[in-house]
C-alpha cells in the first residue's frame, strides 16, 4: 500500500541534453535521485497511513482468553482471583514499557499473588502455534485497551 504512490515522482529527472552531461553520469544520477524521492516518498506515505494505535482483534484475543481460562480468574471489571482486565489497563495506562510487562508477565510464569496471599506461578499463554507473538501482542493490547 504505502509503495503504491511512488512511481509519480519519476518525471521530475532533467533532461540529459540540456544539463550537458553525459549518459552514464546521468543514468547514475536518475537511480540515486529516483531511489531517494521513492525511499522519502514512501516513508512520508507509510508515516501517514499508519494507524496511530495497535488495531486490536478483539474478538480473537477475547477467544484466545477463553481457550487459556483466563477468565475463571480474570473480568474485565471487577476482581475475581485476579485483578480487573479494566484496572490493569488503567495501572499501565501511559506506560511506554506496558505491552512488554504483560507480555513477560503471561509468558514467563512468574509468581502471582493471590488475594489469600498465597503465591503460585501465573499461568502461561498457550497460543495455536506454540508462542505466537502476533496473538499474544494482540491479547496484550486487548487488556490494556480496557
Ligand atoms: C489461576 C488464576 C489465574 C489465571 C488462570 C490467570 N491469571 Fe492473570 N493473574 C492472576 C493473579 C492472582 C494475578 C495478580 C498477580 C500479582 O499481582 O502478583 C494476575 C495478574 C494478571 C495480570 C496483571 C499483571 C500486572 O503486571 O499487573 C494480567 C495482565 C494477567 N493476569 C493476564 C492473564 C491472562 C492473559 C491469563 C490467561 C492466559 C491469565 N492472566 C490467567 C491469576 C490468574
Amino acid at each position: 500500500m504505502c509503495r503504491g504512490r511512488t512511481s509519480v515522482h519519476y518525471e521530475p529527472i532533467a533532461a540529459p541534453h540540456r544539463a550537458g552531461l553525459n549518459k552514464r553520469k546521468v543514468k547514475h544520477m536518475n537511480k540515486r535521485t529516483t531511489s531517494f524521492i521513492v525511499t522519502a516518498l514512501a516513508a512520508a506515505a507509510c508515516g501517514l497511513l499508519a494507524p496511530a494505535a495497535y488495531a486490536v482483534d478483539a474478538d480473537a484475543a477475547l477467544a484466545l482468553a477463553r481457550q487459556n481460562n483466563c477468565l475463571k480468574c480474570h473480568a474485565i471489571d471487577k476482581d475475581k482471583d485476579g485483578p480487573a482486565y479494566k484496572k490493569v489497563a488503567e495501572k499501565y495506562k501511559g506506560k511506554a514499557t506496558a505491552e512488554a510487562r504483560l507480555i513477560e508477565h503471561i509468558t514467563s510464569g512468574e509468581k502471582a499473588k493471590f488475594p489469600d496471599g498465597h503465591e503460585e506461578e501465573h499461568k502461561i499463554v498457550k497460543t495455536n502455534p506454540p508462542k505466537d507473538e502476533a496473538q499474544i501482542k494482540n491479547l496484550v493490547q486487548w487488556i490494556l485497551s480496557q
